[in-house]
C-alpha cells in the first residue's frame, strides 16, 4: 500500500467489538462538532459489530485478525501499515481487547488514546464495573488517557465522573458510563488535534475540565 503523511485531523480506531464509543466519535464528526475523519477502523475480531456499523456510514473498515499472526508484534505491524498508509495521526483504542506491542506503542508514541470506564488509577483492567461496585464507591466515571507499554496506564486527559446509585448492577453502572464516554471522547480527541496538550511526567496539562 502506499505511504500516506498524516495529514488533517485524521484518525485510526481499533475495536474489538460493539463499537458504541466509535459511532458516538463519527456522530460527533457527521454533527461538525469534531473536526476530524475516520480513515480506518481496524478489527481484530472479525465477528466486531462495529465493523457492520462503521461500514453503513462508509467507513473503510479492516479486519486483521490476531490469531493469524505469530507474534503480537507480527499482528502490531501489520495493523501500523495500514494506519499508515491511511494516513492517520492519532490511533483511539475505543473497546480494543488486546495489549498492544511495545514496539507498536513506540512507533505511534503520544499518539495513541484509549477510553476506560473507570476513574484511572482506580479499576484497571477488565471488569471496572464491576471492580467499583464490589470496592463500594460513590463515584466512578471514565477516563481518556495515551497508551503507554502498561494496561490502562499512562498519562490522563480527560475524565467524567458518574454517580454509583445503591440500585446499580454492573450492567446500570456501565450504561451510565457509556453515556459519559460518549461525551469525553470526542472531547479528548478535539483537545489532541487543537495541539494545545503538553505531557510532563504522568500529567497532561492543557486539557479543559470536562463541562
Ligand atoms: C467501553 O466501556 C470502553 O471504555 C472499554 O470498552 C468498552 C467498549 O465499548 N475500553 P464500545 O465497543 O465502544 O461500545
Amino acid at each position: 500500500m502506499p505511504q500516506r503523511t498524516p495529514s488533517a485531523n485524521l484518525i485510526g480506531v481499533l475495536i474489538s467489538g460493539r463499537g458504541s464509543n466509535l459511532l458516538a466519535i463519527l456522530d460527533r464528526i457527521a454533527a461538525g462538532d469534531l473536526n476530524a475523519g475516520v480513515a480506518l477502523v481496524i478489527s481484530n475480531e472479525p465477528s466486531a459489530a462495529g465493523l457492520a456499523a462503521a461500514r453503513a456510514r462508509g467507513v473503510p473498515t479492516l479486519v486483521i485478525d490476531h490469531r493469524k499472526s505469530a507474534t503480537r508484534e507480527e499482528h502490531d505491524q501489520e495493523m501500523a501499515r495500514a494506519l499508515e498508509a491511511a494516513g492517520v495521526r492519532l490511533i483511539c483504542l475505543a473497546g480494543y481487547m488486546r495489549l498492544l506491542s511495545g514496539w507498536f506503542v513506540d512507533r505511534f508514541k503520544g499518539r495513541i488514546l484509549n477510553i476506560h470506564p473507570a476513574l484511572l488509577p482506580s479499576f484497571p483492567g477488565t471488569a471496572a464495573q464491576r471492580q467499583a461496585l464490589a470496592a463500594g464507591v460513590k463515584v466512578s466515571g471514565c477516563t481518556v488517557h495515551f497508551v503507554d507499554e502498561q494496561v490502562d496506564s499512562g498519562p490522563i486527559i480527560l475524565q467524567e465522573a458518574v454517580p454509583v446509585m445503591d440500585d446499580d448492577t454492573p450492567e446500570t453502572l456501565e450504561a451510565r458510563i457509556l453515556e459519559a464516554e460518549h461525551r469525553v471522547y470526542s472531547r479528548a480527541i478535539a483537545l489532541f488535534f487543537s495541539g494545545g496538550l503538553r505531557i510532563e511526567g504522568r500529567r497532561v496539562l492543557g486539557a479543559a475540565p470536562p463541562g
